[in-house]
């Protein structure tokens, strides 16, 4: 199991445990974190897994192709640290990934 830490926005933190192979929007959806809604289903379309990796794990990371950067344009509150919970798929190296949550998402 790959454990997940989500931050929302006032800091209260949401300790999840989550299966290699998901990606963190199926997780964060899975164990009802609040802001994550995932719209489209993970097709990268919808933005609204829209989140931010902590600062620490954005190296170990897979870097956003053009798709992902191209439906990170649409989200609200953009940062440079903003990804799509839906195209990080965690496996043993995401283990202990922690997450901070948007205060809001783009409605689709
Ligand atoms: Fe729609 Fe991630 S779930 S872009």
């Amino acid at each position: 199991m790959i454990k997940v830490t989500f931050v929302d926005a006032s800091g209260v933190e949401y300790a999840i445990e989550a299966t290699a192979g998901t990606t963190v929007m199926e997780a964060a959806i899975a164990n009802e974190i609040p802001s994550i809604i995932g719209f489209c289903g993970g097709m990268c379309a919808c933005g609204t897994c829209h989140c931010y990796p902590a600062a620490e794990w954005a190296g170990k990371l897979a870097p956003a192709d053009d798709n992902e950067k191209d439906t990170l344009k649409r989200v609200l509150d953009w940062r440079p640290s903003s990804r799509l919970g839906c195209q990080i798929r965690l496996d043993a190296t995401l283990n202990g990934l922690v997450v901070d949550l948007p205060t809001r998402q783009r409605t689709p």
